[in-house]
């Protein structure tokens, strides 16, 4: 201010008394001010190895997308449990120790929303005849494989192995026709329970049967 420059020219407006000079910005400030813009545009369009990988923006994200579907493979797509998966769920049904497993891990993951007893909370009732997604065998393991991350039921292949999600789906299927004390109200579908003919279900379902051989109680 004590040393004003040629060039400075006192604008006409004021506000408040306070009036401004006319000054330019200086030279090195309006250049690196350019040099942004261009390595911006540079940046975006990703063309100049260093700045990005020179392949372009579309090239580039391409590539990515095969990197990480290499990486990752398939696993976060949908997956179709195979006859040979309800196999395996049949034979974890027959199968004390695997159904002791099963129940373990429904208890470690499961009983938050479904109840210790299954008669559902967040999650459905599971022992009932009503399937939002289905009651085959195959078609429990797919809901358990891939859950429903739209309705909140998680992704169970993401944290449980192969073994355990054919051992959490026997559970289930083996708490059919159990009577959990507070159910939730039914939900989906009623359908003919197409995993009972299994012996597994019935030896589980706290002895409907009684009645047939006179042990009423
Ligand atoms: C965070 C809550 C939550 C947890 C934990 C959870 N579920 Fe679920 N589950 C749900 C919800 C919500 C649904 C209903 C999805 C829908 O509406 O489509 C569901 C649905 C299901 C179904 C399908 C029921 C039908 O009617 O078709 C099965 C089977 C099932 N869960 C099994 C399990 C098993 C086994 C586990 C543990 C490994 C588990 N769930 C853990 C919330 C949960």
């Amino acid at each position: 201010m004590s040393t004003p420059r040629d060039e400075d020219r006192l604008l006409d407006h004021q506000y408040d008394e306070i009036q401004e000079y006319d000054n330019p910005t200086p030279g090195w400030w309006t250049w690196i001010f350019v040099a942004t813009i261009l390595w911006g545009a540079l940046y975006f369009f990703n063309v100049i190895p260093g700045i990005g990988t020179g392949k372009g923006r579309v090239a580039n994200y391409e590539s990515e997308m095969a990197a990480a579907k290499a990486k990752y493979g398939e696993a976060q797509a949908p997956k179709q449990a195979s006859a040979a998966d309800a196999a395996s769920v049949l034979a974890s049904l027959h199968d004390p120790a695997a159904l002791a497993a099963g129940k373990e891990i429904f208890t470690t993951n499961c009983v938050s929303c479904h109840r210790a007893d299954l008669g559902g909370q967040i999650g459905p009732n599971l022992t009932d005849d009503f399937w939002i997604h289905g009651n085959k065998p195959q078609e429990i393991l797919t809901t358990i494989v891939n859950g429903v991350p739209d309705k909140g039921m998680p992704t169970w292949s993401a944290v449980l192995k192969g073994d355990q999600l054919a051992k959490a789906a026997a559970y289930v299927i083996s708490m059919h026709g159990t009577h959990p004390v507070a159910p939730k109200e039914p939900q989906g579908v009623k359908l003919e329970w197409a995993a009972s003919s299994e012996p597994g279900a019935s030896e589980h379902a706290h002895g409907m049967e009684n009645h047939e051989n006179g042990e009423k109680h």
